[in-house]
C-alpha cells in the first residue's frame, strides 16, 4: 500500500457501529471525516456471514424493546425485523440433570428456590431502579458494593444454592461472559440498569425479543454506504500523536490522518496497543488495566428441519449446570431449515479451549442433546463463533471492570483526553455491551466534538 496524507476536521478509529454513527452525525453536522479501519470490513463485532451455505449472526444479532437508538437507527435504515421463535414449551435442566419443560420466565425450580428467586429479583429491580447506568459510581452505596463480587453478594442473600447459581447466570455467564466472583456486585446492577432493570435480563421474550432480517451487520454496512469516500479499511491506527493544533493518526497501511479531534471508536481494552504521544495521562492508563473483556464462544447448529418444534419446544434453553448455559432457536427468517444458537461462557469457555476443535465440538454438541435429545448431535452446519481469537476484538462480548474498578476509574472511562475521544459500546450507560450501547456513544462523542468546534 503507498504512503498517503490526508486531513479531515476528524478521524475516526474503527467503523463499528459507535464509529460508523459517530461518522454520520459528524457529517450531517458539516464536519469532514476519515476513518480508518483495522479489519477489511466494516462491522466489528456485527458481522453477518455465510458459513457451508447457512447465513450465521457471527456476532451481536437480538433486539430489545428499551434498545431505542437501535431501534431508530433500524427505522432510518429501513431494515425490517422479526420475532424469535418462541412458541412452545422452555426447558431447564438442574444440578442433577434432571430435564423439565416449562413456560414463563421463572426456572422450574422447588416451590421454596422459587419463592427465593422471586424475592432476590424483586430486591435486584429495586436496587437497580436507584442505578444510574450513565454513572453508577454515584450511587451512595457505590463503594461497598463495587468491594464485593456478585457471587459473594448472593452468598449474602441466600443459603440456596440453586437460586444463586441462576441469579449469577443471568448477568455472569449470559452478560459480562465472566465468572460471578470476578466482577462487583456493583458491575452487576449496571448491567442490569443498563438494560432496564433485572427482570428484564430474566426475561429472555424481552431481551431477546427480535431479529433483523437479513442480519444485523447491515446496519454498519449502510452507515458505511454514506460515508464511501470517507472509509479506509485495511487500516490499523498505530500510532496517535497530539500537539494544541491537532491530531496525526497513523496506521499500518501507510497513511496519515491530521485532524482537529480524533475518536477512538474501539473496544477499550484496545487501547494499550496503540503507541500515544504525549502518553495518555497516568490514570487512563492505570484504568485500561482494569478492564477486560469476557469470554463467549456462540455456537451455530444447523439441521435440515427446526426439529425441536415436533416435540412442542420453543428451542428456549437454561441451565447453570450445562456447558451450553443457554440455547434458543436462531432460525432465519424464512428458512426451511432449523438453526439453534447456544452459548458457552467463562469457564466452561476456558475449559474447551485446553482441548482439540474436534473434542470441544463433541462436547457442546453433547450439551446441546441434553436439551433437544440425540437429533441435536447432527447438524448440517456447525460453527463456533470465537471472538478471543479476533485480533481488533479479543473476546465478547464487551469489557468490564474487575472487582472494584467500576467506582475507583469508572467516571473516567469515556472522558475525553485534550483532542483524543472515546466512544464504545463498552463504556455505555444505557445499552451497555450492546449495539445500542455503542450507536448511543457514538451520537453522544459525535455531539461533544460538533459543541466543542463550533466554540
Ligand atoms: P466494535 O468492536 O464493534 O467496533 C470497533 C471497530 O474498531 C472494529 O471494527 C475493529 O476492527 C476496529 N479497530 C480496533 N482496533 C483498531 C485499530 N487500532 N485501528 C483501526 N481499527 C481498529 N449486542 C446486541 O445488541 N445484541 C446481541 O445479540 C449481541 N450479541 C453479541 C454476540 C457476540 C458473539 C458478540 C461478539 C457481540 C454481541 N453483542 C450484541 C455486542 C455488540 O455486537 C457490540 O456491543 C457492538 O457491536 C460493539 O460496537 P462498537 O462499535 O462499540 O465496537
Amino acid at each position: 500500500m503507498t504512503d498517503s496524507e490526508i486531513t479531515r476536521d476528524v478521524v475516526i478509529i474503527g467503523a463499528g457501529a459507535a464509529g460508523l454513527t459517530a461518522a454520520n452525525e459528524l457529517k450531517k453536522a458539516g464536519l469532514s471525516v476519515a476513518v480508518l479501519e483495522a479489519r477489511d470490513r466494516v462491522g466489528g463485532r456485527l458481522w453477518t456471514d455465510v458459513v457451508d451455505g447457512a447465513m450465521l449472526e457471527i456476532g451481536g444479532q437480538w433486539v430489545s424493546p428499551d434498545q431505542e437508538a437501535l431501534k431508530e437507527t433500524l427505522e432510518e435504515l429501513g431494515l425490517e425485523t422479526y420475532s424469535r421463535y418462541r412458541e412452545g414449551d422452555s426447558v431447564y435442566i438442574n444440578a442433577d440433570g434432571e430435564l423439565t419443560r416449562f413456560t414463563g420466565e421463572i426456572f422450574p425450580v422447588p416451590p421454596e428456590t422459587e419463592k427465593e428467586m422471586v424475592r432476590l429479583i424483586e430486591k435486584l429491580d429495586e436496587m437497580v431502579a436507584e442505578i444510574d447506568p450513565d454513572a453508577p459510581w454515584a450511587h451512595p452505596d457505590a463503594e461497598a458494593l463495587d468491594r464485593i463480587s456478585f457471587e459473594a453478594w448472593l452468598e449474602e442473600q441466600t443459603d440456596d444454592q440453586e437460586v444463586r447459581d441462576n441469579i449469577a447466570l443471568f448477568i455472569a455467564g449470559a452478560m459480562l461472559t465472566k465468572p460471578a466472583y470476578a466482577f462487583s456486585a456493583l458491575q452487576a446492577l449496571l448491567m442490569a440498569a443498563s438494560a432496564g432493570s433485572f427482570s428484564h435480563l430474566v426475561d429472555a421474550d424481552y431481551i431477546l425479543d427480535e431479529r433483523v432480517v437479513g442480519g444485523l451487520q447491515q446496519v454498519p454496512l449502510l452507515l458505511a454506504e454514506r460515508l464511501t469516500e470517507d472509509i479506509f479499511l485495511g487500516h490499523p491506527v498505530h500510532t496517535v500523536e497530539t500537539t494544541d493544533d491537532g491530531v496525526s493518526v497513523i496506521s499500518d497501511g501507510g497513511m496519515t490522518v491530521h485532524a482537529r479531534y480524533v475518536i477512538l471508536a474501539h473496544a477499550p481494552i484496545l487501547y494499550p496497543w496503540i503507541d500515544f504521544n504525549p502518553p495518555l495521562p497516568r490514570l487512563k492508563q492505570q484504568l485500561h488495566q482494569h478492564i477486560s473483556m469476557g469470554f463467549v464462544i456462540k455456537v451455530h447448529a444447523v439441521y435440515d428441519r427446526p426439529f425441536w418444534r415436533e416435540q412442542g419446544l420453543s428451542g428456549t434453553a437454561f441451565s447453570p449446570y450445562e456447558i451450553s448455559h443457554e440455547a434458543y432457536d436462531n432460525t432465519n427468517f424464512g428458512d426451511e431449515r432449523g438453526t439453534l444458537v447456544g452459548f458457552v461462557s467463562d469457564r466452561n469457555a476456558d475449559d474447551l479451549f485446553r482441548v482439540s476443535a474436534e473434542e470441544r465440538k463433541t462436547r457442546i454438541l453433547e450439551s446441546l442433546s441434553h436439551y433437544y435429545g440425540p437429533e441435536a448431535l447432527k447438524p448440517i452446519v456447525y460453527f463456533e463463533s470465537d471472538w478471543g481469537a479476533e485480533e481488533w476484538t479479543r473476546g465478547a462480548y464487551a469489557a468490564s471492570f474487575d472487582l472494584g474498578g467500576l467506582y475507583r476509574y469508572g467516571a473516567d472511562l469515556r472522558t475525553p483526553v485534550g483532542r483524543i475521544h472515546f466512544a464504545c459500546s463498552d463504556m455505555a450507560g444505557a445499552g451497555y455491551q450492546h449495539v445500542d450501547g455503542a450507536i448511543r456513544m457514538g451520537r453522544f462523542v459525535a455531539a461533544s466534538i460538533i459543541e466543542e468546534a463550533r466554540a
